[in-house]
């Protein structure tokens, strides 16, 4: 929750509104909205609960940005913060988890505002001095797509074990809003553009506090909790 409202307070300083999504969702906005239809090798990447053939447990906040882009007209500049699941479970997977989504589209948004604002983000996130890196990655609905990295906050790029020797910590996915995407939202991709990202709150939270364990967020023990209750 904290983290969650950091990420908000980052955001909506620099102008985003929020809107939050319901999470049962369909496949169509969940999947082939978003430019993953049947069959795509591509809903491989998400372990998905079905609750019938066209009913879903979302799997991603994307799913809200087609339904912003069906009830506004650019410019847009939404973060939708909420629940996601995915049948998956391990110390960094969790079946129920959060993510943070975020879409702008206007006139001529580029590759160039995305990495602009991810920058500002992660120095209010963490520290002036840390940097991003985006490398080349896939995702249906964004063409390009990225994945970023954060310099390391903890040993300022040098090397450790929270960065596993590379100086580089992946924070989040983003892209290009794929023109497939603008076109089943009923937009015009001569005419706008825009980038999106989604990142993972608990991701964010074990990052910043040095947490090693997903788990630890819903096992209610107190002795977790309590260690928190100072940052409040
Ligand atoms: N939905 C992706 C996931 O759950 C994350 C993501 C990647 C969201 C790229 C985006 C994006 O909006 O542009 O893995």
């Amino acid at each position: 929750t904290q983290v969650k409202n950091q990420l908000i307070d980052i955001f909506a300083s620099m102008g985003f509104e929020i809107f939050e999504g319901a999470e049962i969702e369909t496949d169509y906005y969940n999947f082939t909205a978003l430019n993953t239809p049947q069959d795509h090798p591509a809903r491989d990447m998400q372990d998905t609960f079905y609750l019938s053939p066209e009913f879903l447990l979302r799997t991603q906040t994307s799913a809200g940005q087609i339904h912003v882009m069906e009830k506004k007209q650019p410019p847009i500049k939404i973060l939708s913060p909420g629940k996601v699941f995915r049948s998956d479970s391990d110390a960094t997977h969790s079946p129920m988890f959060s993510q943070m989504e975020g879409l702008v589209v206007d006139q001529h948004i580029t590759l160039c505002d995305l990495q602009g604002m991810l920058d500002q983000f992660v120095k209010a996130l963490f520290s002036d001095e840390v940097k991003t890196r985006l490398r080349p990655s896939y995702f249906p609905f964004t063409e390009p797509s990225v994945e970023v990295d954060v310099s390391c906050h903890v040993c300022g790029g040098k090397g450790c074990s929270v960065c596993k020797g590379t100086g580089w910590i992946e924070i989040l996915g983003a892209g290009m809003v794929h023109p497939n995407v603008l076109r089943m939202a009923g937009f015009d991709p001569e005419k706008c553009s825009g980038f999106a990202f989604g990142v993972g709150m608990e991701r964010v939270a074990m990052l910043k506090y040095g947490i090693r364990d997903i788990r630890d967020f819903y096992t209610n023990d107190v002795r977790f909790l309590k260690t928190f209750s100072r940052f409040e």
